[in-house]
């Protein structure tokens, strides 16, 4: 890990949590989510309009890389896509995937924290996150870091769980994420304290509106939110100013 970003105590135990369960993480996503994570990470590519181009992209917080490789499998040759994790545990089976998968482009993955990304100002055309934004405890730090390594024109996706609005369906999504769903976690992947982060992140965290505010104080413009399951995971993208050079052309390497 770069020197250039002190880990605060909660940054040092939600990667404890990542490093503990990686090897779980995967297979407990499609059982928690009914394989709906999958769906949700190819809509955000999609709404980034990644498909054919040979864009620069990077993936915040890229955990066993699901979202890095959905992108690798549309991107056109020539892109290039980064995985920044400060979890190596989690690292480690991105890589493994990523070269099981062994297809062009492939991502590079690197060890970071999401607020001190190794690389010059301006490199990227789309900086993407998924059910990362919950565990940074800096909301407008990592949307800072996002707007500094993003080119001006290029797009800012994230994609993350958020408390439903109160109402019939949040009783029940509580009662199934709130109690059921960290009892699974427990038992598959042996760790009790893990999955009930899990689930008080969710119930703590700030509302999608905050997040679309904390894009517009950063700078971003024309923020979108799509909302999916009755506005329990949301996606936010919007746009750093400016009109972008082509993909992949304006910039030498990061
Ligand atoms: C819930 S997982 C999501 C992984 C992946 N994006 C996905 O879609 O499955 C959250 C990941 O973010 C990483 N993470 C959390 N906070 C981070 C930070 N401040 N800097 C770098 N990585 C962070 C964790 O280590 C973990 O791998």
């Amino acid at each position: 890990m770069p020197a250039r970003h002190r880990l605060a105590s909660r940054d040092t135990q939600v990667r404890n949590i990542f490093d503990r369960i990686a090897g779980r993480y995967d297979l407990l996503n499609r059982i928690i989510s009914f394989r709906l994570d999958a769906l949700w990470r190819r809509k955000l590519i999609r709404v980034l309009g990644l498909a054919g181009r040979p864009a620069w992209v990077l993936d915040m917080g890229t955990g066993t890389g699901a979202l890095a490789l959905d992108a690798c499998r549309v991107l056109a040759p020539g892109a290039r896509v980064m995985g920044v994790d400060f979890s190596r545990a989690m690292l480690q089976r991105a890589r493994r995937q990523g070269a099981r998968a062994g297809r062009e482009p492939r991502a590079d993955y690197v060890m970071a924290h999401a607020l001190a990304v190794p690389v010059r100002n301006e490199v990227f055309d789309a900086v993407m996150s998924a059910f990362v934004l919950r565990n940074v405890g800096d909301l407008e730090g990592f949307f800072r870091e996002s707007y500094r390594v993003l080119k001006p024109g290029g797009q800012v996706a994230s994609l993350d769980m958020f408390p439903p609005p109160q109402g019939f369906f949040s009783r029940l999504y509580w009662l199934y994420f709130g109690r059921l769903m960290p009892c699974i976690g427990s038992v598959v992947s042996g760790d009790p304290t893990a999955y009930r982060y899990l689930s008080d992140s969710v119930r703590s965290f700030v509302a999608p509106e905050k997040v679309a505010e904390t894009l517009a104080s950063t700078g971003f413009m024309d923020t979108r939110i799509h909302r999916y399951l009755r506005g329990a995971v949301c996606l936010h993208v919007a746009t750093k100013p400016g009109r972008a050079p082509r993909d992949n052309q304006g910039t030498a390497e990061p």
